[in-house]
C-alpha cells in the first residue's frame, strides 16, 4: 500500500471551550467530511509550558497570559491531519480569529460569539505546522495510511 508520506500536515487543536459545549464530533466530522486524513489524536491536559511555547509568537501581546491560562483550564484535543492544501484549507475552515466577522459556515463562525473563546486553533503557515506538529505529537504518535477512500476524492 502506497503510504502518502510526503502529503501536506497540519496541527489542530480543540481548544477547552469547544470541549466544554460538547462540539468535539462536530469539529472533527468538518475535517473528516471535507476529506482530509486524521495522521493524529490525543485527549489531553496542556501545561503550562506546553502553552507558552506554542503561543510563544505572541509573548508580548496583552492577551498572551489570558490565552495561556484559557488553554490551560481544561482538556483539549490535539490533532494532526493530513492532505494537498491542508494547512490553508483547514483555516477557511475554522474562519476567522474573531468569531463575530467569521463567515457562517466556518467552525467560529456557526458556534462562537467572543475572540477568547473561537473553540479551535489551526497552524497558519506549512513551517509553523511543522513546528506545532514536533511540539505536541512524538513521531511515534503519528500514523501514516491510505483511506481506501482515496480514489473517490482525487481523480
Ligand atoms: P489560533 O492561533 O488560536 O488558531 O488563532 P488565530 O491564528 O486565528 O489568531 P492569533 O492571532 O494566532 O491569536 C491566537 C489566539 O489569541 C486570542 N486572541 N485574543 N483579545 C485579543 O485581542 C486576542 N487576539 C487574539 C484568540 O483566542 C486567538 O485564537
Ligand atoms: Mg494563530
Amino acid at each position: 500500500m502506497l503510504l502518502e508520506t510526503a502529503l501536506e500536515r497540519t496541527f489542530l487543536a480543540i481548544k477547552p471551550d469547544g470541549v466544554q459545549r460538547g462540539l468535539v464530533g462536530e469539529i472533527i466530522r468538518r475535517f473528516e467530511t471535507k476529506g482530509f486524513t486524521l495522521v493524529g489524536l490525543k485527549f489531553m491536559s496542556v501545561s503550562k509550558e506546553l502553552a507558552e511555547q506554542h503561543y510563544d509568537v505572541h509573548r508580548e501581546r496583552p492577551f498572551f497570559a489570558g490565552l495561556v491560562e484559557f488553554i490551560t483550564s481544561g482538556p483539549v484535543v490535539a490533532m494532526v491531519w493530513e492532505g494537498e492544501g491542508v494547512v490553508a484549507s483547514a483555516r477557511k475552515i475554522i474562519g476567522a480569529t474573531n468569531p463575530l466577522t467569521s463567515e457562517p459556515g466556518t467552525i467560529r463562525g456557526d458556534f462562537g460569539i467572543n475572540i477568547g473563546r473561537n473553540l479551535i486553533h489551526g497552524s497558519d503557515a506549512i513551517e509553523t505546522a511543522q513546528r506545532e506538529i514536533k511540539l505536541w505529537f512524538k513521531d511515534d504518535e503519528l500514523v501514516s495510511w491510505t483511506p481506501h477512500l482515496t480514489p473517490w476524492l482525487k481523480e
